[in-house]
């Protein structure tokens, strides 16, 4: 009997991505108008939207929503980074991509972690608050993802985060400048800006386009979009309950 090689999952056997640039063009637009709607229909759904956009934003539900943000990257950290091993089984240049966007998002939290100093909260009773159970189950659909689907919605996570951020965070940094102090918001800012500078939505596009292998994958990739639109509706109503009344 004629002994088979046995490695597996090197991401080298490869053919052409199914994507070519053009395609990826056509379907990033097809994504960002997907995206679009979903903006709108969260402005009119979800309590608590445009909260930090008001004249007179409430201190607490900042400072809440500050150490939340900063939980956020600190547990998706971790299973983002357990992503970059799973996606390089399958495209090395996808690997590629996320581990550069995954080296310039790994020390943010200290950005927001900052704003809240900067307004009275120590790092040590900032650590006292537990993440919202939104939060911890966002990080657990990351592990049923990569477990049972493959990282592509892992990625697709991060490409409706940024698509978001550079879309909507100037106009919300300035108004909260505008409420709460330039200097409350400092590090909040600087986060919008890296997202804008580092092209951020485009750097994780980058990983994506190299994850869609079939037309099947390409309708995923909505879903997914729409499952994590929903898990952040949930940490909204979550703070939303808490502060925003
Ligand atoms: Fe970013």
């Amino acid at each position: 009997m004629e002994l088979l090689n046995r490695v597996k999952n090197t991401g080298i056997s490869r053919a052409r991505p199914h994507l070519n640039s053009q395609g990826s063009l056509q379907l990033r637009q097809r994504v960002d108008q997907f995206i679009d709607r979903q903006i709108e229909n969260w402005y009119a759904t979800v309590p608590g939207a445009r909260l930090l956009e008001q004249k007179e934003v409430n201190k607490d539900y900042y400072k809440r929503h500050l150490i939340e943000t900063a939980w956020r990257i600190r547990l998706l950290r971790v299973v983002e980074s357990k992503a970059i091993a799973e996606i390089a089984k399958v495209s090395p240049e996808a690997a590629q991509a996320w581990a550069r966007y995954e080296m310039e998002e790994m020390l943010h939290d200290e950005m927001f972690l900052g704003d809240l100093r900067s307004l009275g909260t120590s790092l040590s009773s900032a650590l006292q608050t537990e993440p919202y159970l939104s939060t911890k189950l966002l990080a657990g659909y990351f592990s049923y993802l990569m477990d049972h689907e493959g990282a592509l919605g892992v990625v697709a996570y991060s490409y409706l985060v940024e698509y978001v951020n550079v879309k909507l965070d100037p106009s919300k940094v300035a108004s909260l400048a505008q409420s709460i102090g330039g200097e409350h918001v400092a590090g909040y800012a600087l986060h919008t800006k890296t997202d804008e500078v580092e092209d951020h939505p485009g750097e994780v596009w980058a990983a994506l386009r190299y994850l869609i292998n079939s037309p099947q994958d390409e309708a995923n990739l909505y879903r997914y979009i729409e499952e994590h639109q929903r898990i952040l509706a949930m940490y909204f109503s979550e703070i939303y309950n808490e502060f925003g009344k």
